[in-house]
């Protein structure tokens, strides 16, 4: 684990990045409508471990954590006291009923212009990457567990839990407050409503929604 906590300690005291640049990295007009002057001191404060690569287009907010193994594309921004690629929660329970770590070095792949939130954690993987596919939007409050993939221009809103291993398909919606058993796929242009829990895969382009989640219908145009 974390051995000496000063190598950790990487461009946390950097040049803020002017606003222009900010904007260009998010992106989009509507991250750019939402910055104004305050936010120019964004970048101060955070740590990206030296193993990670992060494209220098991106912002990272203050507070923010970038663990080892972990690569973030271009114009990404990831957003206060988010955490992406500390160890995921995988552990071994031992005969006297304790439980031993298992190291986590299979690392989180953000491609390009992936946006995410507040206080929302991506853990590092184990048996593959986690990964979160370009232009996929991450909301406050979410955790992506090891080895999950986010597909391309995915919503995952607050308070979103995905579990180890899930596949979410391009284009789905995982709506606030939802739980996706591990290993489970949600198919492409899926949508899983508020606070439902899914434990057996979701077709695509279906809307399945309560506890545990089943079919509600077929998912239109109009959510798209
Ligand atoms: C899943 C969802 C899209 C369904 O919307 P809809 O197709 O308009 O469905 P309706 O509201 O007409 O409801 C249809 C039925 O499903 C039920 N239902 C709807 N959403 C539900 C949910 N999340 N959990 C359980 N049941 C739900 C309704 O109670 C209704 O049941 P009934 O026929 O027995 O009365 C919507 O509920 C949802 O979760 N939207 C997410 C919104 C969101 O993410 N907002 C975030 C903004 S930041």
């Amino acid at each position: 684990m974390i051995e000496d906590s000063d190598d950790l300690i990487v461009d946390t005291m950097q040049e803020a990045p002017a606003l222009d640049e900010i904007a260009h990295a998010a992106g989009g007009a509507m991250i750019k409508d939402v910055f104004s002057p305050p936010w120019q001191n964004a970048g101060r404060g955070y740590f990206v471990h030296p193993e990670a690569r992060v494209a220098p287009s991106s912002v990272i907010f203050p507070g923010a954590y970038i663990g080892p193994h972990v690569e973030i594309g271009e114009h990404c921004v990831i957003g206060p006291n988010s955490a992406i690629g500390q160890p995921g929660f995988g552990y071994t329970e031992q005969n006297d009923g304790s439980w031993n770590y298992r190291e986590h070095t299979g690392g989180v792949v953000l491609e390009d212009n992936v946006h995410v939130g507040a206080c929302s954690c991506i853990d590092q993987g184990r048996h593959r990457e986690t990964r979160i596919g370009r232009g996929s939007r991450v909301d406050n409050h979410c955790h992506i567990s090891h080895n999950a993939h986010i597909g391309e221009d995915c919503l995952i809103i607050a308070h979103a839990m995905i579990a180890g291993s899930c596949d979410i398909g391009d284009g789905a919606i995982i709506s606030p407050g939802a739980q996706i058993r591990d290993h489970v796929t949600v198919g492409r242009g899926a949508m899983v409503g508020l606070g439902a829990v899914v434990v057996k895969d979701v077709p695509e382009a279906e809307v399945w929604v309560g506890v545990p989640a089943k079919f509600l219908r077929a998912r239109g145009e109009e959510l798209r």
